[in-house]
């Protein structure tokens, strides 16, 4: 007899009778008679009770059964007589295979996300993050599949680069970590040390290398980590997070408009569809009406905005932000959220950003001054997509780096896209935790990624 899991037990999938359960005690109540240990693998929300016979053989010495412990149960499953859970497990065995001291940290208290963070290796065994990873892994999942239905290649980009896609310096630099020569006295820094003397660093996006295969397989994506040296000190930035990059030959920004849209409604349905139980807890316990708000996104229509008109709205309004809204530069967060929270109430793209504030790769539209460039902005998040139609004219592509700064020639193989079969093409990279925290209703990144790297958080 194998072990089951306790969502199968809980679902009514298993027959009642004889059962063996693994997990991770909850919590242990005990009267004269009887004890009741509440049971979790992880596998639901939900814990399975467990009742214990003080009279069962070897139960005396059980004295080690405590919240946090990891216990095996055999016994009978039966329809539970008390309210609020079908079936409970009668034992015949009980087995402690790892005691836990009083002092595990997990009490049956609710404890705050701050203090939980401080204990990233056990908050885990929490029901609140225990919903977090399992809509993770679900929608993990559900991006594969959208994508391999609709006929995209997935493809592995690589993490170390010398290429910056985005252009903005914000590169963790790759080097080895014990110095092969001892540092140099006059401050210089020593490329040798680098990747194998070539100046790399990790990627902040796949982008790049996703536009040669698109030029090549016409549709695919990536889902990968990525990586950025800047200030991470906020609620929705993380120095690495994951990203899925699709990227579409023959399309225009219209068209990479639409898979966003559809992309993002087939995520809520399916975190509707296949994580109800932890969804509702999310509901209950986090964002009220968070079920509704997904349910309605997921039949919505997305409205658009072009930037321009989007900074006249922000002037119109009559708010006063900490930064005023002036054409030409770059939307604040605050503006992203007035913009979907009071203005459309709902997600919506912002459109033809200036190309001044974007990066050297989007498309120059033809009044030479915005590119077809687009945001997906979302009430509570702000931005969670940000993606472009490329551009594909070699010329206008070389000019646009030279006034980035960029020299072409470093990027000789992304011009030969160009050079050789051009193509229109577009694209966009979503951020996987900023949709997560968007899903479960989460308000900080560092909560819904298993082990953050933000500032002073390298350490598990
Ligand atoms: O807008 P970004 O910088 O766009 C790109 O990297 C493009 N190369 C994507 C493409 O067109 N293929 O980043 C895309 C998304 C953002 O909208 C945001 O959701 C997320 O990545 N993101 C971050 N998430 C967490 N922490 C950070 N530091 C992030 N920076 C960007
Ligand atoms: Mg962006």
């Amino acid at each position: 007899q194998g072990r089951t899991r306790i969502n199968r037990a809980l679902s009514g999938e298993v027959p009642p009778g004889p059962l063996l359960v693994k997990g991770w005690v909850r919590t242990v109540r005990r009267t004269k008679n009887l004890t009741f240990v509440a049971l979790n693998d992880g596998s639901c929300l939900e814990s399975l009770q467990i009742v214990v016979d003080t009279d069962l053989p070897g139960y005396a010495e059980s004295t080690n059964l405590g919240t946090g412990a990891c216990v095996e149960a055999r016994g009978e499953l039966v329809a539970s007589p008390a309210a609020g859970q079908p079936w409970e497990l009668h034992a015949h065995e009980l087995r402690v295979l790892g005691a836990a001291d009083a002092d595990y940290p997990l009490q049956k208290k609710r404890h705050g996300f701050e203090y939980l963070r401080s204990i990233a290796h056990l908050r885990l065994r929490s029901n609140t993050f225990g919903a977090v990873f399992r809509v993770r892994s679900a929608l993990s999942f559900a991006i594969h599949r959208f994508f391999q239905e609709r006929g995209f290649l997935y493809v592995q980009t690589p993490i170390i680069t010398a290429n910056d896609c985005e252009g903005a310096g914000e590169m963790f630099r790759v080097s080895t970590l014990d110095p092969i020569d001892p540092p140099r006295l006059d401050g210089a820094v020593d490329w040798t040390r680098d990747f194998f003397g070539e100046r790399t660093g990790l990627t902040v996006s796949g982008q790049l290398q996703g536009e040669a295969f698109a030029c090549a397989f016409s549709d695919i994506y990536t889902f990968g980590p990525t990586f950025r040296a800047e200030n991470s000190n906020t609620s929705r930035h993380a120095a690495e997070f994951w990203m899925i990059e699709p990227e579409m030959a023959f399309a225009d920004l219209a068209a990479d408009c639409r898979l966003a849209a559809d992309f993002i409604q087939y995520l809520c349905r399916y975190a509707l569809d296949n994580c109800s139980e932890d969804l509702k807890f999310f509901d209950n316990f986090v964002e009220k009406g968070l079920i509704e708000k997904l349910g309605s996104l997921a039949d919505a229509e997305f409205q658009q905005l072009t930037y321009t008109d989007a900074i006249k709205e922000l002037q119109a309004s009559g708010r006063t932000f900490e930064f005023s809204p002036v054409w030409g530069s770059d939307l604040q967060s605050e503006h992203e959220r007035f913009l979907s929270e009071q203005v459309v109430k709902g997600p919506l793209f912002v459109t033809d950003y200036p190309k001044d504030i974007k990066a050297f790769y989007m498309r120059l539209n033809d009044d030479g001054k915005t590119v077809a460039a687009m945001d997906c902005l979302v009430p509570r998040v702000g931005e969670i997509i940000g993606g472009s139609q490329r551009e594909e004219r070699l010329d206008v592509l070389a000019q646009r780096m030279r006034e980035a700064g960029i020299a072409p020639e470093s990027l000789g193989w992304f011009l030969d896209l160009r050079r050789w079969g051009t193509c229109p093409h577009a694209g966009f990279g979503l951020g996987f935790e900023r949709l997560l925290m968007y899903v479960t209703g989460m308000t900080n990144i560092r909560d819904v990624i298993p082990f953050p790297r933000t500032p002073g958080n390298a350490r598990f």
